[in-house]
């Protein structure tokens, strides 16, 4: 594959092969000496057009382990503020003969219109309410290695799924490899007709905890809810919220995740998210890892790779 674009289309060894990959990559970076030369003489540039702690850092560090020149595209300074459009940046970009381009976009769908406008391999850095592929192989990443085999769990995902490329791209990798995957999440915080995408659809909290392995909560996206979010903050955590008295209703040796940004007291209590049970700082390590191995699974299919 040329590009990285979506979890949707990945087969089961696919998906497996990168994790396998991103494996050697976490003792790698346990090591002092940490960089590898698979992308030496290649160019990456990271073009956020929506704000990102997490994704842009690892992928620029992925990057830069790994070889390759590392330039982030400031996009608040670039053209596009006097009216440049996405396409015409990232020809403009592409002249400059880019061999990776990592890219987020808020809208559905840009990331890969971009890339049939340009030579180079890209990657989805997230899409809207699309995919986050590489949120996704990390979460699975991190699950596998707590866990073992991913086909024998219950993952219970929570929250504000319908704003959520994270849950969509997971939905999708672990249907794949063959977990029994839950949504949890009031009405108005589920896309219509998501029983199709072959979830167990719960709309209680508890129900939907009951005997999970991992609880995967989601942040609630009030940037993409233009004012309209109905129940209170209060509200939503009281019912939503996973504190300790929720967790109670998974096993007791579930696993707590969640992406990040994190909204403390609203979709996570403090003393879970920095609990025993969390492995949120875990899925970070696991960030940068995946990230090099999907440079490096790309880095093949390069010109004169
Ligand atoms: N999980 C995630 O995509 O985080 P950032 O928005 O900080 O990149």
């Amino acid at each position: 594959r040329r590009h990285l674009l979506g979890i949707e289309g990945l087969s089961y060894p696919e998906i497996t092969g990168l994790l396998d990959l991103a494996d050697e990559y976490v003792a790698l970076n346990r090591q002092v000496e940490k960089k590898r030369a698979i992308l030496r003489g290649r160019t990456q540039v990271n073009l956020f057009f929506e704000a990102s702690t997490r994704t842009q850092s690892s992928f620029e560090i992925a990057g830069k382990r790994l070889g390759a020149d590392v330039m982030n595209m400031s996009v608040n300074s670039s053209s596009m503020k006097k009216g440049e459009t996405l396409i015409d940046t990232a020809v403009t970009l592409n002249a400059m003969h880019p061999d990776i381009l990592v890219v987020r976009h808020q809208d559905s769908g840009a990331v890969a219109l971009l890339a049939r406008k340009v030579d180079c391999s890209v990657i989805n850095a997230g899409d809207g309410a699309h995919e986050h592929p590489t949120q996704a192989l990390l979460d699975a990443l991190t699950i596998r290695r707590n866990k073992g085999a991913i086909d024998q769990l219950t993952v219970a995902i929570c929250g504000d799924i319908l704003h959520s490329r994270v849950a969509r791209s997971n939905i999708i990798l672990l249907n794949t490899l063959g977990a029994r995957v839950r949504v949890v999440a009031p009405t108005t915080l589920l896309p219509g007709g998501i029983e199709r995408f072959g979830v167990e659809v719960y709309r209680d909290m508890r129900e939907g905890l009951r005997d999970a392995d991992i609880v995967m909560m989601l942040r609630l996206q009030r940037e993409r809810m233009n004012g309209s979010f109905v129940p209170s903050v209060r509200e939503y955590f009281h019912y939503y919220g996973l504190d300790p008295a929720k967790l109670r209703y998974a096993k007791p040796d579930a696993l707590v995740m969640h992406p990040g940004p994190m909204n403390r007291g609203v979709e996570i209590d403090s003393s879970v998210a920095d609990g025993a049970q969390s492995l949120i700082n875990e899925q970070v390590e696991m960030g940068v890892a995946v990230r090099m191995a999907a440079l490096d699974a790309l880095s093949r299919h390069l010109p004169n790779a």
